[in-house]
């Protein structure tokens, strides 16, 4: 067994945890992220005594995007044997050196906030020592080691240790020194420990020894004065802390000259009767999401400017929670946390998902009673607790953090049921998660029911479940890959429907991509992966670079802070929020007809939280085109954080018939003409083969029934039901056929009888589509379908049109202004919108389906028009052939022309790439299809 293999000897010479702060006055934080010399060996054994080639590294960083080794992603599968403790004999090593300038006095530290997978350090060519646990701080007490003037600092980092089982979380396998590194000088007699666990009473503060202590509301002191060991401040009207209002205190403590500035908060987290989470005696619900480091350029390393914006952007989406999945964060992340104001579920560095795979041909499941996991090994104890210790101190004083996790699908153990012992002990004022007490069926063990994407159904018999007498908290949940998550939004309704569903997290905030010249890459793109798992990666509800897609949005919808219902002409505005009145916003309402706003209204709600105001909508149902709608929206200094719509009653404005156009039949075809349109229907093949309109032609190719959609990523698992993926599974949608048994005139129609089918299959559907034509150009298509009983539900179904390049700006009254789908159309908004094919596009890292417009009753492109009672829209650059058969965005191929489609319904959304299935409600799986739109020769004005 070699050194770093062994679970029983972690660390050496590491200095015990302690709360994490940089302490000033008298001491100083040298810091040492910059350029290291840098020299990489593929095997730790070739390290020489001597290093004479260096390269530079900047650090922090991860090697493998400095050009050391290739990127690798693995979800599950550990990237070596599963053959604990031991990993491969061939063990990459970086070696890492640089010198710093020390006037040398007193004590001086080390410090790493993140190494992996191990790090040894030397200083001056002495052996300092030994850390593991990526993600958790490592302190070392260099003082023996350090001269006046320069000194040398040298840190070899393996690529694996048997700490490496312990982190097999999903992500990129990086390597290095990732977070920042650096020096702390301090008086000798300094502080060692801070312990300021948060309660709602007072700063209760405990140190070893003497120290000055002085407390600060704002600018405004509160209290000075001496303390030994303990001292304990109640401010007058103290000013509690929350999410909403997340108020601080500044505790300044100071000995030898050295000054400790810690912020703090008042609260305390408590669970009522009905097993709701109380915060300061109010039942929250967790509006959260899970928070990987990540960022498309340098992997595992997020800047303090980074996270900010991270945690920036989570609180415009009205995010209240964050989960530091799988691993603890940097500390500055958890200051922010207490700054902004988010409740922090804090985990630490444990998941050792992998052990699920180490044997061939058998189920995912988690056989800890095997013996084969580390949590029930007795030789992995103490490093289970130890990494649980380590963050409890490093953190335990944050407000945020409400939760403290075990770790993440490590199964569950003896060795957790010491984590959770020792936590429980350590801090009573937090609650425990331990994601795996509930799989395995003994939720008590913790201090939360957490469940990962269970169904909603699920997840209601959970809340209705008396044997489940915790909170429920779904630490995960809306997998959010690619076009989605459709299903936050049910989600949330149900959390507010019972008070023991608390919450819970999102899986997860930002697509994990390495950008390489532009492209975004991911799993099995890099030479040398040998395991990987392709684009499951990239599952973040805001793009790598932090920008939106309607997911994002539609998570913000969701989430936010009012829910209204509208009864006849009362509106009833519901203040969602836990520790803020209606009256801090501003809400506003507008009537919109056809588009256009025919009233307006600003008006000072005052709700207390967690309840509702009701408001008279003055409103007589009038007569218009496409619909009457209520939008409300609630704002805060210029910003929209909440928007609603309610359909109002109208009377539907009256059209003029025309009388029928004369149809000519010439061969295969049938022409009608008039003013301004001349079309051609062929026989043949059922369908227009031309439209001209206003002497132009607007079709590009011949109009197609199909039902194939280019597969989400939430279609990962249906799309083998729906493409022709292999020999038996599909209706082979993706390759499909319309077949015309007959088309005849009947009276003014033409009559075609059909069949859609995949290849190779049976006919999906058989079909009757009826064309009238009226002599101003007015075609009405009527389709009724017959689907075969025993078809899968359909991803859509619909006509695709094929328009020349140049007709694709367009106008719409339907949801956007950004895409929408049946389930995932909270965030949008019914009513008039302009677009083009251009900005429909969305940049999904797999090029998938996207762009749709639900609720759409109109639609004008090029010199036509299209409209229906119902129908769904979408205007692409992109046919669905080329979103399927791409990749990655750089081998989307656009064929110069624009792709509408005018569909008779397009399935919803979902989150199945881990979530449940899609809900029945939102599939296309009726087996009677009966659909009407017209098209319109556009009237030149
Ligand atoms: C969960 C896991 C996450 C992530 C997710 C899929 O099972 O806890 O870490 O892998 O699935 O994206
Ligand atoms: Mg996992």
């Amino acid at each position: 067994m070699r050194h770093y293999e062994n679970p029983e000897r972690t660390s050496e010479n590491r200095c015990k945890a302690r709360s994490w702060y940089i302490p000033g006055g008298v001491s100083k934080q040298i810091m040492l992220s910059g350029t290291w010399n840098f020299a990489f060996f593929s095997r730790d054994i070739d390290v020489p005594e001597a290093i004479t080639n260096w390269d530079t590294i900047p650090v922090p960083s991860c090697w493998q995007l400095q050009g050391y080794e290739n990127p690798n992603y693995s979800n599950i599968n550990y990237p070596y044997p599963c053959d604990p403790p031991y990993v491969p004999d061939d063990n990459p090593c970086g070696v890492y050196q640089r010198t710093f300038e020390l006037e040398q006095w007193g004590k001086t530290y080390f410090v790493f906030e993140g190494v992996t997978s191990c790090a040894y350090l030397y200083i001056n060519g002495r052996y300092v020592g030994f850390t593991q646990g990526s993600h958790i701080l490592s302190e070392f007490d260099i003082t023996d080691y350090v001269n006046q003037g320069i000194n040398t600092v040298q840190v070899k980092v393996l690529k694996w240790c048997c700490g490496s089982y312990l982190e097999d979380q999903d992500f990129f396998r990086y390597n290095g020194i990732f977070r920042d590194v650096y020096l702390l000088q301090r008086p000798e007699n300094h502080i060692t420990d801070v312990d300021m666990i948060p309660n709602d009473r007072s700063i209760s503060i405990s140190l070893d020894g003497a120290a000055e202590v002085r407390v600060y509301d704002g600018e405004n002191l509160l209290t000075w004065q001496p303390m030994q060991d303990h001292f304990e401040f109640a401010p007058e009207n103290p000013v509690l802390w929350n999410a909403e209002k997340p108020h601080l205190y500044t505790v300044e403590l100071e000995r030898a000259g050295e000054i400790i500035r810690l912020k703090t908060g008042l609260r305390k987290i408590e669970v009522s009767d009905d097993h709701a989470i109380l915060v300061n005696g109010v039942p929250v619900k967790f509006h959260g999401v899970n928070h990987h480091d990540t960022d498309p350029n340098r992997g595992w390393c997020q800047s303090e400017q980074e996270l900010r914006r991270d945690l920036e952007l989570m609180k415009s989406l009205n995010i209240n929670c964050v989960r530091t999945s799988h691993y603890p964060p940097a500390p500055v992340f958890m200051q922010l946390c207490d700054e902004l104001g988010l409740y922090v579920v804090c985990e630490t560095d444990i998941e050792t998902h992998g052990f699920l795979r180490r044997l061939p041909n058998v189920p995912y499941y988690y056989d800890v009673e095997s013996g084969a996991w580390p949590c029930t090994k007795a030789e992995w104890k103490h490093e289970f607790v130890d990494r649980m210790r380590r963050m409890v101190e490093n953190f335990k004083n944050h407000p945020s953090i409400f939760m403290w996790s075990t770790g993440n699908e490590s199964g569950h153990g003896c060795n957790h049921m010491e984590m959770i012992r020792w936590t429980k002990n350590r801090d009573s004022s937090r609650l425990v998660h331990a994601e795996d007490a509930s799989r395995k069926g003994q939720f008590h063990n913790a201090d939360v029911y957490s469940m990962m994407y269970s169904s909603l159904k699920d997840v209601e018999g959970y809340a209705l479940c008396d044997d489940i007498n915790i909170p429920v908290f779904l630490c995960e949940y809306s997998h959010a890959m690619g076009n989605g998550p459709g299903d936050v939004y049910d989600y949330n309704e149900l959390f507010d429907r019972y008070p023991k569903l608390t919450g819970g997290c999102i899986w997860e905030w930002a697509d994990h991509v390495v950008n390489v010249d532009g492209v975004q890459r991911y799993g099995g793109d890099f030479a040398g992966e040998q395991t990987h798992d392709g684009n499951f990666c990239c599952d973040g509800l805001v793009f790598s670079d932090r920008s939106l897609k309607a997911g994002s949005l539609e998570a913000k919808a969701a989430y936010q802070p009012i829910r209204t219902t509208l009864d006849g002409n009362v509106l009833t505005v519901y203040n969602r929020l836990d520790f803020t009145n209606l009256e801090e916003y501003e809400f506003s309402y507008s009537i919109e007809a056809d588009g256009e706003v025919v009233a307006t209204e600003e008006l000072w709600l005052h709700a207390a939280p967690h309840t509702g105001v009701q408001v008279d909508i003055p409103y007589e149902k009038r007569a218009c085109r496409f619909g009457v709608y209520l939008n409300t929206e609630l704002r805060k200094d210029g910003v929209v954080w909440a928007h609603t719509q309610h359909p109002l009653p109208f009377e539907q404005a009256r059209q003029e018939s025309a009388p029928a156009a004369v149809l000519t039949e010439d061969g295969q075809n049938i022409c009608a003409q008039g003013e301004n349109f001349r079309y051609t229907f062929s026989k043949h093949y059922g369908i227009f083969t031309s439209l001209v309109v206003n002497g132009c032609e607007q079709l590009a190719g011949k109009p197609v029934l199909t039902a194939h959609r280019a597969p989400t990523d939430n279609d990962r698992n249906i799309q083998f039901r729906w493409m022709q993926l292999n020999e038996w599974q599909g209706e082979n949608l993706d390759k499909s056929f319309v077949k015309v048994y007959d088309c005849r005139l009947e009276q003014n129609a033409i009559v075609v009888d059909g069949a859609l089918a995949g290849i190779s299959r049976a006919p999906l559907m058989k079909f009757t589509q009826r064309v009238e034509i009226a002599a101003d150009g007015r075609i009405t298509l009527d389709l009724q379908g017959n689907i075969r009983q025993d078809a899968i539900w359909l991803p859509r179904l619909g006509y695709e049109f094929t328009l020349p390049g140049e007709n694709n700006e367009f106008a719409y009254f339907g949801n956007g202004p950004f895409e929408s789908y049946r389930d995932l159309c909270h965030a949008g908004r019914i009513g008039l919108h302009d677009s083009s094919a251009h900005k429909e596009y969305v940049h999904y890292v797999r090029p998938q389906e996207h762009g749709n417009h639900t609720a759409a009753r109109w639609l004008r492109i090029g010199d036509l028009e299209f409209s229906a009672d119902d129908m769904e829209i979408n205007v692409s650059r992109f046919s669905g052939a080329a979103l399927t058969a791409a990749e990655h965005t750089d081998e989307l191929i656009s064929d110069g022309k624009t792709h509408l489609r005018i569909d008779y319904k397009v399935s919803g959304i979902g989150s199945n790439s881990c979530g449940p299935s899609l809900e029945e409600k939102y599939r296309l799986a009726e087996k009677q299809v009966s659909f009407r739109f017209v098209i319109l020769p556009r009237q030149k004005d």
